[in-house]
């Protein structure tokens, strides 16, 4: 049985209907998670949520729907110059005035992490963690090039042995190491991808004793219906063509979230 792991969705409905349209096509995925960050940066915020409970998606809890979901007084992402932190103030304060009370409530309600043992509870392993971020907090950057010790000192705060799997998004760039027999990846994002691929991305995992198979996936969406549906909201239009470039469109929009 295959997971489809989707994550880093931020509010973008036709890139989450084109995935999940992908999926239900394949007879081999056994469930569907949200590694979390549902809102933020596009004007489907419930919309999202919606979707995803209708679908009965479980997942865990993004920094964005955490610091929404609480009334924190910022996102918890990074920025890296003025223009940039000005850009997360608007989407974060946007999306907090937009979602519905229902919406807020099950943002909050996210649990931090979620345990998958494919063989079954009754068995020792093998185990997938699904984090937003990293196992300890769901703000911080877990990026390819962190040194292994890092890798093994995650792995050991969740509780992962060789030939497990941990499975996170936040930083929207895709990628799978292998250190010490455990997998560490990252799924990269659905709806606000970074490496410069517009197109919506998520990851098929399949675990078993002593096999494991990391598969990312690209698909295609109406982009150009998300970008209208910004520039007609208050939200930047920046973040129209953050979409439409896969995050390579200026060096003044590339906010992590
Ligand atoms: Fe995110």
């Amino acid at each position: 049985m295959k997971y489809a792991l989707i994550s880093d969705i931020h509010a973008n409905l036709p890139a989450l209907e084109a995935v999940l349209s992908d999926i239900r096509r394949r007879s081999d995925v056994g469930a569907v998670y949200h590694l979390g960050d549902l809102v933020g940066y596009a004007p489907w915020p419930n919309e999202v949520v919606g979707v995803l409970r209708a679908a009965g998606i479980p997942g865990v809890a993004g920094n964005y729907d955490s610091t929404v979901g609480t009334d924190y007084k910022h996102c918890g992402c990074r920025y890296e110059d003025p223009r940039q932190e000005e850009l997360s103030h608007v989407s974060y304060a946007w999306t907090r005035q937009h979602v519905s009370a229902e919406t807020r409530t099950c943002l909050a309600g996210l649990p931090f992490r979620i345990d998958l043992l494919p063989n079954g509870g009754h068995l020792a392993g093998p185990r997938v963690v699904l984090v937003h971020g990293t196992p300890t907090l769901n703000t911080l950057y877990w990026t390819e090039d962190r040194p292994e010790e890092f890798c093994l000192r995650m792995a050991n705060r969740a509780g992962a042995k060789a030939g497990d799997m941990l499975a996170f998004g936040h930083t929207h760039l895709p990628w799978h190491r292998e250190v010490g027999g455990i997998h560490f990846v990252n799924t990269g994002s659905v709806g606000r991808p970074k490496d410069g691929d517009w197109r919506a991305g998520y990851v098929l995992a399949e675990v078993r004793q002593g096999t494991t198979g990391v598969e990312f996936v690209r698909v295609k969406y109406d982009v150009e219906a998300a970008m209208h549906a910004i520039r007609q909201s208050d939200l930047p239009d920046e973040f129209a063509d953050y979409l439409r470039t896969g995050g390579k469109a200026t060096t003044t929009t590339g906010n992590r979230s």
